[in-house]
């Protein structure tokens, strides 16, 4: 089959590899109808995970149909077309018994922290991910589920992260009806966080960016207010002025790691690796909510420390919540979003790659070129 491959930083390639075989009798084979390339494979393609092996395929947004079932797996047959979150999760350990699929304890040797994550290093358990023809799905019965007939492939998709991701980064925020809720990017996961805060009871949503195409979608999609923070000397001090120099009730960080607006956190984070990623976003959070407010993180940092200001949200009483998104808890309040029409994820499409194609759609969506926003990417063989 064809699977992208890791070469190194900045290397990606497609090559020939075996089809996935069944290794467990819990495990399917799918054959990937329609994948996508997320912010977090960005970090991966930037090469600022650990134990990013050359040779994996990545990607852990993806659909497709059943090719292949083990033998005791009861929920799924050969042909149905199954949505399979980003999670690998048993559904049985003490984590996964209190909906933290996230934090597994079962599918990852390293799950002192995160549990596992389809082909997102051996940091999150080493798995192959469904930028490829085909992949193998452990606890078939426990994560996929069946794309109901009326929803469309390219929502089913970004149901798998982007827009479940956003949802729960507005959950975390613990929003009270008429808050201000203030969202650091205007990616996939901050557009659908944004969309998702009015959902949750905001009176006042803003979006917060520094590249105006992105910014103008948070308008047209998430009906948001929004700031280009390159325009301002500080953007904290902008919204506090907008905020009647109280602050946000809310901030929600969807740049994460690699964030921009701050020349020696890049340098420290992205070039030099003195920190897990660049808190340049989350510190902006942190001093853009009023004392008492709520930070909700859904940026991905690696292990390593960041410079963050603790003492800051220390002293300011703020909340912080945070979590990879247990993808499967926010299912089945957001299968009822798009079916009424509130969120429609496939709004967020930009471009549509064939697989064979995928390195330039690496690069596109990396360099933010071509007004890209979300890249699917269309296995041939679908
Ligand atoms: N927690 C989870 O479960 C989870 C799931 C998916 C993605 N993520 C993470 O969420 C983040 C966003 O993902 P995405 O797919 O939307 O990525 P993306 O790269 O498309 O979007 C990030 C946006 O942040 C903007 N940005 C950069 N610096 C900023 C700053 N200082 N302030 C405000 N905006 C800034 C960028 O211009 C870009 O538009 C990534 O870190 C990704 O790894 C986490
Ligand atoms: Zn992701
Ligand atoms: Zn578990």
């Amino acid at each position: 089959m064809q699977a992208m491959v890791y070469r190194g930083p900045y290397r990606i390639r497609v090559e020939e590899k075996d089809i996935p075989r069944i290794e467990h009798p819990n495990d399917a084979i799918i054959r990937v109808t329609l994948a996508a390339i997320c912010g977090s494979d960005l970090h991966l393609y930037h090469g600022m995970l650990p134990d990013t092996r050359v040779g994996t395929t990545f990607g852990h947004e993806f659909i497709g149909v059943v090719h292949e079932v083990g033998s005791s797996v009861q929920n799924l047959k050969v042909g149905d077309r199954v949505m399979v979150p980003f999670n690998i999760f048993c559904g049985t350990c003490f984590y996964c018994a209190r909906g933290l699929y996230s934090n597994c304890h079962n599918v990852n040797p390293n799950a002192t922290a995160v549990g596992a994550i389809y082909g997102y290093s051996h940091t999150a358990g080493g798995y192959d991910g469904g930028q490829a023809e085909y992949v193998r799905v452990p606890f078939a019965d426990v994560g996929p589920a069946l794309i109901p007939d009326w929803m469309a492939d390219e929502d089913a998709v970004l149901l798998t992260d982007a827009t479940a991701t956003g949802y729960f980064g507005a959950q975390l925020g613990d929003i009270a009806e008429g808050d201000t809720v203030v969202v650091f990017g205007a990616g996939p996961v901050g557009l659908s966080a944004a969309l998702s805060s009015w959902l949750m009871g905001a009176g006042r949503v803003i979006v917060i960016d520094h590249l105006d195409y992105r910014l103008e979608k948070a308008r047209t999609m998430a009906h948001a207010e929004t700031c280009n923070f390159g325009e301002y000397d500080d953007i904290v001090v902008h919204l506090k002025r907008l905020t009647d120099h109280l602050g946000a009730d809310v901030a929600i960080d969807a740049a994460g790691a690699e964030a921009d607006g701050g020349f020696l956190q890049h340098i420290s984070s992205s070039k030099l690796k003195l920190q897990g990623g660049s808190p340049v976003a989350v510190n902006w959070a942190i001093d853009s909510v009023r004392k008492g407010g709520t930070v909700s993180i859904m940026g991905a940092y690696g292990p390593l420390f960041s410079q963050v200001k603790l003492g800051d949200a220390v002293n300011k009483g703020l909340t912080l919540r945070m979590n990879q998104c247990p993808v499967k808890r926010q299912w089945p309040r957001l299968f009822e979003h798009v079916k009424n029409g509130y969120i429609r994820p496939s709004d967020m499409v930009t471009h549509r790659i064939p697989l064979e194609h995928i390195a330039e759609g690496y690069h596109m969506f990396s360099a933010k070129l071509d007004g890209c926003i979300k890249p699917l990417i269309v296995p041939s063989a679908s």
